[in-house]
This record gives structure tokens, C-alpha cells and sequence, in this order.
């Protein structure tokens, strides 16, 4: 136990209630409240004033806890969320959270609540641009802000949106989230919530350099001369395998560095002790011996073979290389007389989710539980067994709330070095990444360096595309092989092309790893394709909607992969959707121009598809639905929801399909102890593959009751308390559950489904059906630069996606809101410069005074395959944003931005170079 110093009695008012504690009066407030009183509704993202998630109310007035030492409290009033709700029941405020879904993965509502509530005290109707300032301090890297400013609006009276009027339960209503009340009460468990009360703390000693070679002391004399440190882990205390990573084949990345690290920010220890010890030992103090070395920083440096490889057994530093041959697109773009090609370079984007990597490993015997915020519970599972160098059963992962993920969190970060000290210390073991190591330790989305070509006929018709794209994938494979796959199959867009030829290579660098970020490579390479559109638009006079428009993929065409579309292609529909605005926002940015000289408005669209699942192989989902004796339906859903609400949709499927209302299902989610595998939440998955076996665990179900009833099939099931009435045309039946004798989990009747959506393998051309179905969409942006400062201002977007089935609106919605925020932040503003961008406010991603208005139009183009027709949303909804940003400057200005983020530098560089050409 550390005795903590320096201690005094602090008096204040919390949440109405007087509170008198012996702290440290410098201690921040946030840790005060999450450790020392137990309130962890305020929760932590960056320590630094940076993202708002710590916001609180002193006196009335937000507040960020995190810098606010704990001895400025005294006598005064301070109100956490806990404090929102009176007697459990959700505030007016809450209320209208909830019923917005205003809270996805709900890390930032807390924060969002209390700015919001602050404003409220103060104006009780307040306006947009209020609401949107008063906000403007809290981060917020899912929803895109659109529906938080919503309920914050209707709470206020300012402005009611009805939400529109759906069905009530099942397929297509619009839900609340089955999670939501708890993340609005700031009751909701991350990964830093909650650990055993005698938990040791664990803090990652990483690299300052790109690449080096490194002596560490000997454990035993740094412990000894530490107190309060009980251990010093290093890679020889890692009892199996010593490296981790995301494919069987590949463990390339270690637990920590044996002697030479690679990037920035690589591990290379890890301090077990009482908390305040390890942290009041400076890495500097440790003794560790560093010798920089000559690091590959880019790709030439990676081509060149000057510099040592990144990893001895790729000497030529290509990680992975993918390839896609169609027709003859050299030679028929040789014969063409219209054609465009063009470069483009993209950047290390980081996920910035606003909870950082945490947990806690408690060993239990011969057994292992690792609490962790986690996407694929399944493959931590495992990863962990091979690095503690036991059986996947050994281990049991209990997934925490997830506070974003967006794929960084498909990856272990905290999962092997708890597992490791809880193993071999037989103690539990917590650990919370701090903001800069998070940003320094976690993967990012590839930049890349595309170089790409296509050709057309006079009338429009595409006739080649050549696409040759490296993508720098860091220091350790994580998703390099995955993006060099994906990117060939999708990099031409989602048009018909008779000829294609495309080449991708992952290139190893001393930068961090890059892994999975929603879009798995095809954003960077959208960028290049809609460009591409819009230069053989301009060339052949006809508009840019109505040349994709021509181009468009079409059921019964073949993709570039030979696959043939037969169903839910409504790429399309979505273009036709987009019309009226695209026509009426070219007329008002026209007509703004024409009376502005130095600001100029232009409109610009972009295109998307993507196929859902896995790439070319088996990604097969179990759900489990139980009921119990006393009438209690359990979905056992090992989806997990990172804050895109498949704990809420698996279970409106599953409602649908059983006949039973979704009121009256509760979940389990993610534990590897109780819920089957469903695989990882990623590549716009879970909705699909989940989803259908969702329906078909709800279907097997009730397949049991039908038969136990001996009723007819459409026969209308009604729980009440423990007894099942089935009513066919024949009358009503009746099951009493508790006859019944339990058979899982306590449960009497267990419905299973499991569905692995048909793929086949790609051959030597890239030739194959690789995904059972594809997703499509497009946006369209009008967008306002300043040609003085060369600042880009999105103004409104409209975007327009073929989801196959809504299954319920309000999530649909949040996803598209929030992938558009994500894409606009990938356009104008997100570059990771390793040492440079390692705190939020230096990494600067959109807040909500950069979000524009926008409009969603979701187009239903059924997918047989799918659960009730749908299909997946979650990356499909970031990939047209950029383009049609980068389109909407074009537009404006006259000049393509080739190095993404196009910030104000690159964008003034790109108008002097044209005024310089003139
Ligand atoms: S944790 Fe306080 S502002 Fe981020
Ligand atoms: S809901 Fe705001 S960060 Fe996830």
C-alpha cells in the first residue's frame, strides 16, 4: 500500500451532497473522483486539456478535472454526471441523448453532458452556434457531433427535429440503444474503470527513437533501487511465444524489444509497482544504454537498401505486395486519346478513439481473465495463450466497454504485457496508456503513395485503369498484408472498367505500425480514383455526378475481380439521389463567386464501395439467444460493439426473427467464456455476418418453441413472466418455462445460429469472388476555401449509401455522421508525424465547429444474404468524404491537392504554383 503524501482535508459540495476527504491538494480532480471516490462516470483522455471527456461543473461552469488540482475544490459546488439523473431516472438532457443516440461508444458524453448542462444553466434557449461553442472543448471521435448538437437543440426547446416515426420494436425501428441509459449515467465500464482492489499498476518503458539498439540494466538492481517497484519486466520474462501480431504465420512484433527497437514508442520494459512509484520513476533514471541507428523513414528509403531492412527476413523492406490483372489497361490506355493520371500521397492517420488502451490481467490458477477494451475478444484470446505459451482455454477475456476503436483496437496493445505480469506475478495488473503513448504505441491508417491512370471513350465510357500504390505499413506487419489485398480488388471504384491493372506493395519503415483504420487502405486510394473521375469528367465536357453516373457498377456486370454483381448493387441509386443537391449547390457556389473575391465556394463528389467481410476467406459468426426459467431472453453476442450499436441491432434482429419484442432481451457481450465467436468487429462485418446469425440463432429458437407448442409455423409468441403463449389459428399454447431443465447458462431453450458469408480465393490475377457483398455510396460536399490563408471550410454534405436494409435508422445515421466527420478530418487536418503530433492538441482532428450540415439519404437495395436484406455501413461511410472534399476545393480554386491533409500550407502552395504557371 503507498502512503500518499502531503494530504489534507478538502471540503466541498458533490453532487449536492457535502463531501469532506483527506487528499493531496494537488492531485487532479479526475483522479480524486475515479480513484479515490469511485465516481468514474468523468472519464480520462488525455490528462492535458485537450479533449473535454473529464468536463465536470464547478460552481455551475464546465470545468476539465484533469487540470484542475483537487485543492481548488474546496467550498465549492461541483457536479460530476452522476449527478445528471434524479433517483435513477434519466434527465430531460439524458432523455434527449437517448433518444438521439447521441452517445455511441459514449467515452465523451459524460463530457458532452456537463458542457452541455452548463449551458443550459446559463441560457435556457440557446442557439446553434451556442450549443456548438459551449461543446466546442469536448472531443468527440464518433458521432460527428450532428446528434448531440440535435438533442441539445430539442432539450432546449430551440429547435425539435422530431425524430421520424418507425416501427416499435424489430427490423427497421429506430431502437434505443440497448447500452445507452448506462453511458448516460456515466455507470458504463471502460477499460480504466474498474480493476481488483489490489492491483499493481503497470507502466511500458518505450523507445525515443526511430530506430536503435538499447543495453538494459539488470532488473534486480533497478528494483532494488526503486521502492515500491516490484519488477522490471524484459523480454526474457515472456514464457512462450515472444513476439505478437495479427496473422497465424506472422508474430513479428515482440511483447518488448530484445535489444533493438524499431520505432518510436516500441516497448522495450514494463515497471509493475504501487501506481505513484512507477510513476515517479523518470526513464532517464533507469539507466538504459540507447545507440541510435540510421532509420527508414520513407519509401525510398525503404527501395534504396541503403540502410539496413526493418526486419532481416524482408531485405527488400515489401512486407506484402497484391496484384489485380483485368483485360489489357496498358495497352488500351496507350491507344486512348482521353485519359488522366495523377500522384497522390497520403498520411500516418491516427484513430484518436478518446479512450485510451486499458485493462487489467488477474491470473486464477492455471487461468487467465484479461478485462480489456478490445475489438476481437476471440483473437486476444488466443494472442495471449501464445505469448503466456498456453491453451486458448487458459484464457478468458471479459471485454470492457470500448471507448472507440475504428480498428485500432483490432490490435493488442495493453493485452500481452498484462498478461504476462499478471502470469508470472500471480497479482492482478492494471494498466492505462497515457495520451502520448498511446499516439506514439498504437497503429494508424497506412499513408500511402498512389500513382494511378484511366482512360475513357469520348461518350465517357471508362475504358482503363492502372493503379500502383505503396503503402508505408511501419515497423511490424499488424494489417499490412490485408491492405495490399484489399486495395487492388476496390482501388478503381465502384465503376465499371473493362480493363485493370493494379499493383500494391506494404512497405516496412522505422514508423509505427499501420494496421486497420476503418477503410483497411481504400480511402487512400478513393482519393486517386475520384480525381481520376473528375479530370476524364472535365476532359469528355460531361458533369462529374453524371460520369459516374454512366460508369456506375450494375447488377449482372462483373467487378474488376470478374465477380458478378447479382444482387443489392445500388450504387447507382445513390448517384441519382444526390442529384437535386448536386444541381442546386453548383448554382449557389456559382453565384457566390461571382460577388467573392478572395473566398471561394466549389462543390466536389466522391464514390465508394466496399466489400463487407473478410477478403477472400472464411469469417464465420455464432450468436446464441437463451431464455430462461423465468422468462428472461439472453443474447449472447460475442459482436462486439465499439460504439456502432450492433448490441442493439443483433438484438432487433434476433427479436424479429424469434417473434419476441426487443424489450424483452438482455445481452452478454464479447465474454470468450460465454458467447460464442462472432469473429472481429471490423471490416464492415458485424451487421452482415453477425447479423445473420443473429436471425438465424432467433430462428433456430424459435423453430424449439413452434415445436414444443406443436403450433404452426406463423404462429404469434407472447411472453409473460415464465410462461411462453404461442397463438396459431388452431388456439393458444402454453409453455411454462420453469418445467424446463436448464441446458446453458441456465437458460431452458438455446437458439444458435452461425453464418460465413461465400467467398472464394483470388487467383495469380487477383480473379475471384472475394466478398459475398459489397456496400456503395457517395457524397457530395460544397466546400468554402480562403484564398488568402488557404483554409478549407466544408460547408454541407450530403451523403447517400446502399445499406441493402436499414435495420434501424438511428445508428445508420451515426455511423455515416461519424465517418464523415473522420473523412473530413482525413482530408484537411489528421497527419501523425511520429515525436511531433503526440498529444491531442497537436494531432488536431474535427471538433464540432468544423463539422458541416448533413444530409443523409439511404438507399435499400436488399441483400438476400443478409440479415433481413442488410449489409454493412461502418467504413463504407468515410470513404467518399475526402474525395469529395479534395473535389470541392478543385472546384473552388482550380487546384488539385496532392499531399493529403490538405491544410492551409499545401493548399497556398498549390494556389501560388498555379498563379506562378500563369
Ligand atoms: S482528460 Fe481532461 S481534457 Fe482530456
Ligand atoms: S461517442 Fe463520442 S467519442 Fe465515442
Amino acid at each position: 500500500m503507498e502512503v500518499e503524501t502531503g494530504s489534507r482535508t478538502i471540503r466541498f459540495i458533490l453532487n449536492g451532497e457535502g463531501y469532506s476527504i483527506s487528499s493531496n491538494p494537488v492531485s487532479r480532480t479526475s483522479d480524486v473522483l475515479r480513484e479515490e471516490l469511485g465516481l468514474t462516470g468523468t472519464k480520462v483522455g488525455c490528462d492535458a486539456g485537450d479533449c473535454g471527456a473529464c468536463t465536470i461543473l464547478i460552481d455551475g461552469e464546465q470545468r476539465f478535472a484533469c487540470l484542475t488540482a483537487a485543492g481548488q475544490l474546496e467550498g465549492h459546488d461541483v457536479q460530476t454526471v452522476e449527478g445528471l439523473a434524479k433517483d435513477g431516472a434519466l434527465s430531460l438532457l439524458q432523455q434527449a441523448f437517448h433518444r438521439y443516440g447521441a452517445a455511441q461508444c459514449g467515452i465523451c458524453t459524460p463530457g458532452m453532458l456537463m458542457a452541455a448542462q452548463s449551458l443550459l444553466n446559463r441560457h435556457a434557449k440557446p442557439s446553434r452556434k451556442e450549443v456548438e461553442d459551449a461543446l466546442g472543448g469536448v472531443l468527440c471521435r464518433c458521432t460527428g457531433y450532428s446528434k448531440i448538437v440535435a438533442a441539445v437543440l430539442e432539450v432546449s426547446g430551440t429547435s425539435s427535429s422530431e425524430l421520424p416515426s418507425s416501427a416499435e420494436s424489430g427490423v427497421g425501428a429506430r431502437t434505443e440503444k440497448v447500452d445507452g441509459k448506462s453511458k448516460l449515467l456515466g455507470t458504463e465500464i471502460y477499460g480504466a474503470d474498474t480493476a481488483p482492489q489490489d492491483s499493481m499498476w503497470l507502466r511500458v518503458i518505450r523507445s525515443p527513437h526511430p530506430r536503435a539498439s538499447f543495453v538494459l540494466p539488470a532488473s534486480e538492481s533497478i528494483v532494488a533501487e526503486f521502492p515500491g517497484l516490484v519488477r522490471m519486466l524484459t523480454w526474457q520474462d515472456v514464457p512462450g511465444n515472444k513476439g505478437f501480431g495479427i496473422y497465424p504465420h506472422i508474430k513479428d512484433q515482440p511483447v518488448l524489444a530484445k535489444e533493438e527497437v524499431s520505432y518510436r514508442g516500441e516497448a522495450v520494459a514494463a515497471l509493475v509497482g504501487g501506481r505513484k512509484s512507477i510513476e515517479s520513476i523518470a526513464d532517464a533514471d533507469l539507466g538504459i544504454e540507447w545507440t541510435p541507428l540510421a532509420a527508414i523513414e520513407n519509401y525510398d528509403d525503404a527501395l534504396e537498401a541503403q540502410i539496413p531492412p526493418v526486419q532481416e527476413i524482408h531485405q527488400n523492406n515489401i512486407l506484402a505486395e497484391g496484384f489485380l490483372k483485368k483485360g489489357d489497361a496498358e495497352s488500351i490506355y496507350q491507344q486512348s486519346t482521353l485519359k488522366a493520371e495523377g500522384c497522390w500521397e497520403t498520411s500516418y492517420v491516427e484513430h484518436a478513439y478518446i479512450e485510451p488502451e486499458a485493462g487489467y490481467a488477474l491470473r486464477l490458477d492455471q487461468r487467465l481473465e484479461l478485462f480489456v477494451s478490445t475489438q476481437t475478444p476471440y483473437m486476444d484470446r488466443d494472442e495471449v495463450a501464445q505469448v503466456l505459451g498456453i491453451n486458448p482455454d487458459q484464457v478468458r477475456i471479459i471485454p470492457s466497454a470500448v471507448g472507440g476503436g475504428f480498428g485500432g483496437k483490432l490490435d493488442c496493445s495493453v493485452q500481452p504485457l498484462l498478461a504476462v505480469a499478471a502470469w508470472i506475478l500471480g497479482k492482478p495488473v492494471r494498466c492505462t496508456f497515457n495520451r502520448p503513448e498511446s499516439l506514439a504505441s498504437s497503429t494508424k491508417r497506412h499513408p500511402a503513395r498512389m500513382k494511378a491512370s484511366a482512360s475513357c471513350r469520348e461518350d465517357g465510357t471508362l475504358t482503363s485503369f492502372h493503379f500502383d500504390g505503396d503503402f508505408n505499413t511501419g515497423a511490424y506487419a499488424s494489417w499490412g498484408p490485408t491492405v495490399a489485398d484489399r486495395v487492388p480488388i476496390h482501388c478503381s471504384g465502384p465503376y465499371f472498367v473493362p480493363n485493370i491493372l493494379a499493383k500494391t506493395r506494404a512497405l516496412l519503415t522505422n514508423g509505427p505500425p499501420s494496421g486497420a483504420f476503418r477503410g483497411f487502405g481504400v480511402p487512400q486510394s478513393a482519393i486517386a480514383h475520384e480525381a481520376l473521375m473528375d479530370l476524364l469528367a472535365e476532359q469528355t465536357g460531361i458533369d462529374a455526378l453524371e460520369f459516374r453516373l454512366k460508369n456506375a457498377l450494375r447488377k449482372g456486370q462483373r467487378t474488376g475481380s470478374g465477380q458478378l454483381l447479382e444482387n443489392s448493387v445500388g450504387q447507382a441509386e445513390c448517384l441519382e439521389a444526390l442529384q437535386p443537391r448536386w444541381k442546386e449547390w453548383l448554382k449557389a457556389s456559382m453565384d457566390f463567386n461571382e460577388k467573392s473575391e478572395t473566398i471561394k465556394r466549389g462543390v466536389g463528389i466522391g464514390s465508394c464501395w466496399y466489400g463487407c467481410g473478410n477478403t477472400s476467406m472464411s469469417n464465420p459468426s455464432t450468436m446464441r439467444v437463451g431464455i430462461n426459467s423465468e422468462g428472461l431472453i439472453t443474447l449472447y453476442n460475442g459482436a462486439m460493439d465499439i460504439g456502432q450499436g450492433a448490441n442493439t441491432i443483433m438484438i432487433q434482429i434476433c427479436s424479429e426473427a424469434l417473434g419476441l419484442p426487443d424489450s424483452s432481451f438482455r445481452f452478454i457481450m464479447g465474454d470468450t467464456d460465454l458467447t460464442a465467436d462472432a469473429g472481429k468487429t471490423s471490416a464492415s462485418r458485424q451487421a452482415f455476418v453477425s447479423g445473420k446469425a443473429s436471425q438465424l440463432a432467433g430462428e433456430h429458437l424459435r423453430s424449439q418453441i413452434i415445436h414444443l407448442a406443436e403450433a404452426e409455423e406463423d404462429a404469434n409468441l407472447r411472453l409473460e413472466g415464465n410462461t411462453l403463449w404461442v397463438q396459431d389459428q388452431n388456439g393458444e399454447h402454453s409453455i411454462l418455462l420453469s418445467d424446463l431443465l436448464p441446458r446453458l447458462n441456465g437458460d431452458v431453450l438455446v437458439g444458435e445460429g452461425t453464418f460465413d458469408p461465400p467467398t472464394t480465393k483470388l487467383d495469380e490475377n487477383g480473379q475471384g469472388s472475394p466478398y459475398a457483398t459489397y456496400g456503395f455510396g457517395a457524397h457530395i460536399a460544397e466546400v468554402e476555401v480562403d484564398l488568402k490563408l488557404g483554409s478549407t471550410r466544408v460547408l454541407r454534405l450530403a451523403a447517400a449509401h446502399d445499406v441493402g436494409r436499414t435495420v434501424n435508422p438511428t445508428q445508420v445515421e451515426g455511423q455515416i455522421q461519424g465517418g464523415v466527420a473522420q473523412g473530413l478530418g482525413m482530408a484537411l487536418m489528421e497527419e501523425y508525424v511520429q515525436g511531433v503530433t503526440e498529444n491531442l492538441h497537436d494531432y488536431l482532428i474535427p471538433t464540432v465547429g468544423d463539422m458541416p450540415d448533413i444530409e443523409i439519404m439511404l438507399i435499400e437495395d436488399p441483400e438476400p444474404l443478409g440479415p433481413y436484406g442488410a449489409k454493412g455501413i461502418g467504413e463504407h461511410a468515410l470513404i467518399p468524404t475526402a474525395p469529395a472534399i479534395l473535389g470541392g476545393i478543385k472546384h473552388a480554386t482550380g487546384v488539385a491537392i496532392h499531399r493529403i491533409p490538405a491544410t492551409p500550407d499545401r493548399v497556398l502552395s498549390a494556389l501560388k504554383q498555379k498563379v506562378n504557371r500563369v
